[in-house]
């Protein structure tokens, strides 16, 4: 066992205010080895009141330094890597003319093997502990990643997407191969070290009915399989599955009557949902991954942060990288909290702006994003028995964040300052579990 020295943020569990901070001035992080090899907290409080509890214990102090959960990206796509920053009158031509195209040179895995690193590398560089990846259609994307992260021993969930329509070719794939092929990679990886397989349909308007009652039939068949998706992003894609889909009640429900909703699925965007939407989400255990910078990037729209507390959804943050235009968990949460700010015409009437309070906005990153994935207790917070994924926050990293988190004034302000004048700089340092 050994323990570390420093401020420390994490979440409130059970008892506590929910979504709220428990913040650590001067704090002990203690940790050892958990199941499997996998390091998890065994203690954590006020240095005062812990030190005398562990003689002799190894103590690494951090002075000036926050340790704060590692983040969770509940959504990205880590063969979009180079299409950040691609600009489309809407989703579906960025798709058509720059993500299709991209993604065909994942058939490759020397291709695939490469992206796959940097993408790792990446997410490390920005305190990114967990992800909920999309691959591309090719098996070998999948195989390349989850090397990749079985190699740095993180805890990542990905899948080979499906998509047999409406799709050109290099990306289509064929229907009763890609569940072949799907029903292969989940007993390959799925529970493999930290690793999770996803039943990945890309969105109902690229994948036949056959396709999604396929999918849905394996998520029935493995229920501790992760499912992921998209949902209601663009006004145009709606269109186009109520055409594709005329007995659907909404584009949501499309996903139910195939059984892809349930405890561990995550639909990215679900902007454009009515109260019905909402409800299902709840009643059937499912999370949106809210991913603001690609919502706002593409036009799309914005996540109805009060429609979703008021029917009590899941949800979470997510990059959306290559739709979304940063790793860094610190734009997103500054994009998550604009996005809660505009006031939007809806239905005829105007939906109010909100000012997210900060502690949400990290909640949603970590310990919200955790609870989204079926993983609460497990990842996303540094409460006893959680896998001992953290990150040094350095507050000193750039002049600016210096001069303004020295004149925070209480928990909220130092939160803010980090958030709003965030990035790579102010990770030192992030810690794996197993490492
Ligand atoms: N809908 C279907 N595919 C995609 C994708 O790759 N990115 C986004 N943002 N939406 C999608
Ligand atoms: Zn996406």
């Amino acid at each position: 066992m050994h323990a570390y020295r420093a401020a420390i943020l994490r979440f409130a569990t059970d008892g506590g205010p929910h979504r709220s901070a428990v913040y650590e001035e001067d704090g002990l992080l203690v940790i050892g080895p958990g199941a499997n090899g996998v390091q998890v907290v065994h203690a954590v409080g006020p240095y005062r009141d812990l030190v005398g509890r562990f003689p002799g214990i190894a103590v690494e102090h951090l002075p000036g330094r926050i340790l704060a959960p590692g983040f969770v990206d509940l959504h990205l796509h880590y063969p979009q890597t180079d299409v950040i920053g691609s600009p489309a009158e809407g989703l579906l031509p960025w798709l058509e003319n720059y993500t299709f195209p991209e993604e065909k040179r994942f058939a490759a895995l020397d291709h695939s093997s490469q992206a796959a690193t940097f993408f790792i590398a990446e997410l490390l560089r920005n305190g990114v502990t967990t992800a909920l990846t999309f691959a591309t259609s090719h098996p070998a994307s999948v195989n390349a990643l989850f090397g990749e992260a079985q190699k740095h021993k993180l805890r990542l969930i990905t899948g080979k997407v499906l998509q047999d329509r409406h799709s050109p070719d290099g990306v289509r794939d064929d229907t009763e191969q890609s569940l072949t092929d799907t029903e292969a990679l989940i007993r390959q990886w799925h529970g493999k070290d930290r690793l999770g397989y996803a039943i990945t349909p890309r969105f109902a308007p690229s994948c036949s009915e056959a396709q999604l009652r396929g999918a849905g039939e394996l998520a029935a068949r493995y229920p501790d399989v992760w499912i992921q998706s998209h949902v209601a992003e663009n006004r145009d894609e709606v269109a186009w599955v109520r055409q594709l889909f005329p007995a659907a009640r909404s584009y949501l429900s499309v996903y139910d009557d195939f059984g892809l909703m349930r405890e561990r699925a995550v639909y990215a965007h679900c902007i454009h949902f009515d109260d019905a939407d909402r409800a299902l989400m709840r009643d059937t255990g499912t999370a949106a991954a809210v991913s603001p910078t690609s919502n706002l990037f593409l036009g799309s729209g914005f996540f109805d942060y009060a429609g979703a507390d008021r029917a009590g959804f899941r949800y979470g943050l997510a990059s959306d990288v290559g739709g979304g235009t940063s790793f860094s968990p610190f734009h997103t949460m500054l994009a998550a909290y604009y996005v809660g700010r505009a006031s939007v015409e809806q239905g005829g009437q105007l939906r109010p702006g909100l000012s997210l309070n900060p502690q949400h906005l990290w909640w949603q990153h970590t310990a919200g994003a955790a609870q989204a994935l079926g993983l609460a207790g497990v990842v996303g917070n540094l409460q006893p028995g959680c896998e001992a994924d953290f990150i040094v926050l350095n507050p000193q990293a750039t002049p600016l964040l210096a001069r303004r988190t020295a004149r925070a004034n209480s928990l909220d302000e130092l939160l803010f300052a980090m958030i709003v004048l965030g990035d790579d700089r102010l990770v030192e340092k992030t810690v794996i579990a197993a490492s």
